[in-house]
């Protein structure tokens, strides 16, 4: 299965990408994972991977192209795979499909988690993340045990710098200029199926859940 997810910054995709990964054995591939791992390396390339990050600006095409295109090549996860905040622009998405017309693999669904601006300025502003697993908690809705302590191996929870509320305000005007009119465009691919991403966590997984069974059956 080939899927994409789509959505807001905030609309929960890595959550369930994260689910689906495991449920379906897929692997996830996550752009803003591999450009956070790249900048906590130290490298030149991570420094500069930073400065559009923390500005909630979009890493350029070209970057984001090669990076995803040199990990599609690796066969194994050719037929099995969630892209996770990839694509996010119009030249992403046809360099996308150009690849995986290329190599025969077309994307099964595109999901668009559709959620409202209130909502995810609430949820990144009080996210909180592990440092040492990556786990994410909510201050309200997901809070750990004890506050600023992960659950599962005690280390200390930090705020993303992109997670300031002024820096989520332009992520998400930056959503709805360049990355939204993805939904035209895969909407006439007849791929595209919409879930409501303002539902919580586990109302959300049940909904893919049988989405994709009830695809799998049809
Ligand atoms: P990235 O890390 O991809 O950030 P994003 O997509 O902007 O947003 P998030 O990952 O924060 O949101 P999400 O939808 O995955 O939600 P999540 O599940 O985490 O990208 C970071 C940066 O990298 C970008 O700004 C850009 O600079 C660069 N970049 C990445 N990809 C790029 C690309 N293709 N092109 C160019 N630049 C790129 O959940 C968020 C929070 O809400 C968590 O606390 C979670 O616990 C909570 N939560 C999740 N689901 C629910 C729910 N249903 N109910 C209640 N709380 C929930």
């Amino acid at each position: 299965m080939r899927i994409v997810l789509l959505g807001p910054p905030g609309a929960g995709k890595g959550t369930q990408a994260k689910v689906l990964s495991n449920n379906l054995k897929l692997a996830h591939l996550s752009t803003g994972d591999m450009f956070r791992d790249a900048v906590k390396s130290g490298s030149v390339a991570g420094k500069k991977l930073s400065e559009y990050m923390q500005q909630g600006l979009l890493v350029p095409d070209e970057t984001v192209n090669e990076i995803i295109t040199q990990k599609l090549k690796d066969e194994s996860i050719q037929n099995n795979f969630v892209l996770d905040g990839y694509p996010r622009t119009l030249p992403q998405a046809v360099e996308l499909d150009k690849f995986l017309k290329s190599n025969k693999i077309p994307l099964d669904y595109v999901i668009y988690m559709q959620a409202s601006e209130d909502v995810v300025i609430s949820r990144l502003t009080g996210r909180r993340v592990c440092e040492k697993c990556g786990y994410n908690y909510h201050i309200k809705n997901i809070p750990p045990k004890k506050s600023g302590i992960c659950d599962y191996d005690g280390a200390e929870l930090y705020q993303r710098k992109d997670d300031e509320e002024e820096t989520v305000r332009r992520r998400w005007k930056v959503y709805s200029e360049q990355t939204a009119l993805l939904i035209d465009y895969y909407a006439g691919k007849a791929i595209l199926r919409e879930v409501d991403g303002d539902l919580d966590v586990d109302a959300l997984n049940k909904y893919l859940n049988a989405l994709f069974q009830n695809e799998n059956l049809s």
